[in-house]
């Protein structure tokens, strides 16, 4: 299969992609959950922001046991959410302002109450049994093998009525498909049709290392580096239960109802070593287009890891292959919260001056930090399952900060998760503080956007010590340079030569550095241009 990167670049190598997590963003009916009409209702926010695409997570019809990651049908909206009428509109405003949409499909499992499932529990003759993982106990008794539920416990249910065994990665009500059945196959690959009819751009493929389990369902194998603290899916390492190699003919499959389409982008949810990660990028480029990569998210946070880190991502890349970054999601902290308010900044920098499409968490752009949820008010089922142990979701997720009034501008009810973050972390303030973290995110957007080095040009590491992180972005005549200081103190480098500062983090930053010695402030990050 032939590549579609190339000359011109596709919308989504040049372009920067922001997640909305629906419940969220914008309630526009008062019931306290956001909807669709609230998302359409904030495209001209996004589009001033400068991003190019909105992935928004599920929508669809669902019990909201996982919310949303529990579909009970493919191709429909959720009431919470509004109607397909809704959907329709939204998407034509986006479109009408240049901002694509990216849907998130969720093919490893559905909901319970899907009526797949139903048929399928109906008994061993059902057509449909096969539609799902089905085993007998072990032979003395007792769930098929060892694989846990990646919300705890074990992975498998066990139905009265037929004897056997149901395999849930995650919860019990989210049974996974059994993807080795064609018709299983067919039918998912015709709910993405359904949605490219509807005009979308593109999926992001939820936990698409997952699809494919080992057949002979082996026990995994111990994790030796297991402690406690750990939630359960830690006790094993997951050998058997993912990655297996069959995946990438599925991804091939979904590649390919894509590209009757045109120019669609398929995004994979991955969370494994970069050897393996790159995989998904598929024999000749089949895979997926960018197979999300989330090692900013776990690396510790200093200059020479992650340089280190940068440069074994770049050097693993496939020839052709379309690099990708992202900081946060609605599974992890925020990285606010991670590294703290300064460092954010420095954060923002370097998600949007490497190499590859970034991917923008809804609030990042206001330094939005993790909520404290009291134990009573915790939503996420991770949490309630495994309680203490500091897994819940919940504070990521909690709503967008539009004004610093009750509600914060998100819903005139009752919100569905507290409103989190500081006060001043909310658009209205922020948009009229020209040193605000919204600010920053604008101006780096619109460099990235007028600078195809940026965008589009060649990754190049320079050799710096201690705190400084430094590289050159280039396309044909064109150098930047990225010096970003992650450490909390003044640190000299020396600079070559004299430099523009095109964007700095910090207020009242100087219009021009060097030449030689040049102190980068505490938590500085700098955007240069040789003169
Ligand atoms: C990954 C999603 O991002 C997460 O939110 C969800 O709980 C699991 N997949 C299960 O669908």
């Amino acid at each position: 299969m032939s590549s579609t990167l190339g000359t011109p670049p596709v919308w989504w190598q040049s372009g920067a992609i922001y997640q909305v997590y629906p419940r969220s963003f914008q309630d526009s009916n008062g019931d306290g959950i956001g909807d669709l009409q609230g998302i359409r209702s904030r495209l001209d926010y996004l589009v001033a922001l400068g991003i190019d695409a909105i992935w928004i997570s599920p929508f669809f019809p669902s019990p909201m046991a996982d919310f949303g990651y529990d579909i009970s049908d493919y191709c429909g909206v959720d009431p919470i959410f509004g109607t397909l009428g809704d959907f329709d509109r939204l998407i034509a405003d986006a479109h009408e302002r240049g901002v694509r949409v990216i849907l998130d499909f969720v093919p490893n499992h559905t909901s319970d109450r899907h009526p797949w499932f139903a048929e399928s529990c109906s008994g061993r003759s059902s057509p449909k049994r096969d539609w799902y993982i089905w085993r007998d106990p072990a032979p003395g008794g007792g769930p098929p093998n060892n694989w846990t539920s990646n919300f705890g416990g074990s992975a498998w249910e066990y139905d009265e009525m037929s004897g056997q065994y149901y395999y849930h990665a995650f919860l019990k009500a989210q049974p996974d498909l059994n993807w080795r059945n064609p018709q299983v196959r067919a039918a998912m690959m015709d709910a993405l049709r359904f949605w490219l009819a509807h005009g979308v751009d593109g999926f992001r493929v939820d936990v698409i290392w997952h699809l494919i389990k080992d057949a002979e369902f082996r026990d995994n194998p111990p994790n030796p580096a297991y402690g406690p603290g750990q939630p359960d899916i830690a006790r094993f390492l997951q050998v058997y239960s993912t990655d297996q190699p069959e995946v990438l003919d599925i991804i091939a499959q979904m590649r390919a109802t894509l590209d009757e389409h045109g120019d669609k982008l398929l995004i994979g949810e991955i969370y494994l070593p970069v050897e393996r990660l790159v995989a998904y990028y598929g024999p000749e480029l089949s895979g997926v287009h960018l197979p999300f990569n989330f090692q900013l998210i776990h690396a510790p946070w200093n200059a020479r890891g992650l340089d280190t880190l940068i440069e074994t991502y770049e050097r693993a890349l496939p020839a052709g292959a379309w690099p990708n970054w992202v900081l946060s999601n609605h599974d992890q902290r925020r990285i606010s919260t991670r590294v703290g308010a300064a460092q954010a900044r420095v954060a923002a920098m370097l998600l949007l001056t490497l190499r590859g499409t970034p991917t923008i968490y809804y609030g990042d752009e206001l330094g939005l930090e993790d909520a404290h949820i009291p134990p009573d008010a915790a939503q996420d089922p991770w949490e309630k399952n495994e309680p203490g142990l500091g897994l819940g979701r919940d504070p990521a997720r909690t709503p967008m900060r539009w004004t610093s009034l009750p509600g914060a501008g998100f819903t005139e009810g009752v919100p569905w998760l507290p409103i989190g973050g500081r006060p001043e972390q909310n658009v209205a303030d922020q948009m009229s503080d020209p040193d605000s973290m919204l600010h920053l995110y604008h101006r780096l957007l619109k460099l990235r956007r007028a600078h195809e080095a940026l965008s589009l040009g060649k990754y190049e590491s320079v050799v710096a010590t201690g705190d400084i992180l430094a590289y050159w972005r280039r396309n044909g005549e064109e150098g930047l340079m990225i010096v970003l200081n992650l450490g909390h103190k003044n640190t000299p480098i020396e600079l070559g030569g004299v430099f523009s500062v095109l964007a700095s983090t910090h207020p009242d930053s100087a219009e021009e550095a060097g030449p030689g010695i040049f102190v980068m402030r505490p938590d500085e990050g700098l955007l240069l241009k040789p003169r």
